[in-house]
């Protein structure tokens, strides 16, 4: 088959992306260009994502992302097979202005237009980039989500389980807030936890004994608010060691969660008997070293492969949207002018 060429546009949460990526001879993807402008230093102040702020800033940012995403690419809409945009789920405003700009360029240039759930997006990246087969076991982690999933194709997923209440990226966001460290918690977190000693604080590992692969972490935050207020009271204000015990106990208690559950999800994935077994990790979260090197290890302990995408296609991106995107064209899933925002959309 000739070549499929897409734009992608992801405005969904508080990254601005538009990427053009380009089908592979071998299946997998080439990414033309991937362009993202961050919102971080506008929400800084503030300690989160604050919606409306996202809102404008993406109505002001998409157009020049992709302007920018075409000219890195080397091509003009015209040479584009089609536009992808995220439709959801995520905060409405961000996902409005992706979903007009979207519509406007394809109406304007005669392309399909097609609307791609952002967590297929994190879902199908192991695709994308490794050109895996499916069906695979995905851990979808990030700031907004968690989620075990075995991906069986490009709009077919299973949800063994998830969290029942906070996403892991959100309580490391908090607990960097708690420690004083800046945002985006996770990576300050895990910089942080790299000189600290994990078995300073006890932290708890909630339903762990559980059965089933749905997991909580609001408790787990609530954990270090405590450890720390203890040590505010007894000493005149936290020490870096304590900032780093703290955040290397929190990092354990999650990693540990997480891996532990992957272990139960992994038997249900296996007992479908895929030809090639793997394990894969999408979403901001699965940027974390440690986690990584935990779950890779738990899959060589079963002689199966795991796959982590680079960071910068971990976290939101265009690219995995483009990506997305191409997928439901390939299988014949457009939904063309019918693209419309919606803010609460489980895969
Ligand atoms: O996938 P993502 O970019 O956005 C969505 O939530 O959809 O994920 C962002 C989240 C943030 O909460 C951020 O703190 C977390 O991913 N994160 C990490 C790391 N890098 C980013 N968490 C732990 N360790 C990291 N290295
Ligand atoms: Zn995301």
């Amino acid at each position: 088959p000739a070549p499929l060429t897409l734009l992608g546009l992801e405005s969904s949460c508080d990254d601005t992306g538009a990427a053009v990526v380009r089908t592979r001879a071998d299946g997998g993807g080439e990414i033309l260009s991937n362009v993202v402008i961050s919102q971080d230093d506008l929400h800084a102040a503030f300690g989160g994502v604050v919606p409306e702020i996202a809102a404008r800033a993406h109505a002001e940012k998409i157009d020049i992302a992709v302007e920018q995403a075409l000219s890195r690419a080397g091509l003009r809409l015209d040479q584009i097979d089609a536009v992808a945009v995220t439709a959801g789920p995520g905060l409405i405003g961000g996902v409005l202005s992706g979903v007009m700009c979207a519509r406007g360029l394809a109406a304007g240039a005669g392309l399909p237009l097609v609307g791609v759930n952002h967590l297929a997006g994190h879902a199908l990246t192991p695709r994308l980039t490794d050109g895996l087969a499916f069906p695979y076991l995905m851990l979808l982690v990030s700031g907004g989500h968690c989620q075990f999933l075995i991906a069986h194709g490009p709009d077919r997923f299973t949800r063994l389980g998830g969290t029942i209440d906070d996403a892991p990226g959100e309580a490391f966001d908090k607990t960097a807030r708690l420690l004083g460290l800046p945002q985006p918690g996770g990576p300050a977190v895990e910089g942080a936890a790299r000189d600290g000693d994990a078995r300073r604080f006890a932290f708890p590992r909630p339903l762990l004994n559980r059965p089933g692969c749905d997991m909580s972490f609001s408790g787990l935050k609530t954990a270090v608010l405590r450890a720390r207020d203890q040590l505010l009271a007894a000493q005149d204000g936290l020490y870096p060691q304590d900032v780093n015990d703290l955040s290397a106990g929190f990092q354990a208690a999650v990693a540990d969660v997480l891996t532990e559950k992957t272990r139960r999800a992994l038997a249900a994935y296996l007992d479908l008997q895929p030809p090639a077994p793997t394990i894969a990790v999408a979403g901001g979260v699965a940027a974390n070293d440690a986690l990584r090197s935990r779950l890779s290890a738990l899959a060589a302990e079963h002689g199966i492969s795991f796959v982590a995408p680079p960071l910068a296609l971990c976290t939101d991106n265009a690219a995995m949207i483009a990506w997305a995107g191409l997928e439901r064209l390939r299988a014949g899933l457009t939904d063309d002018a019918a693209v419309i925002a919606r803010p609460r959309w489980p895969l």
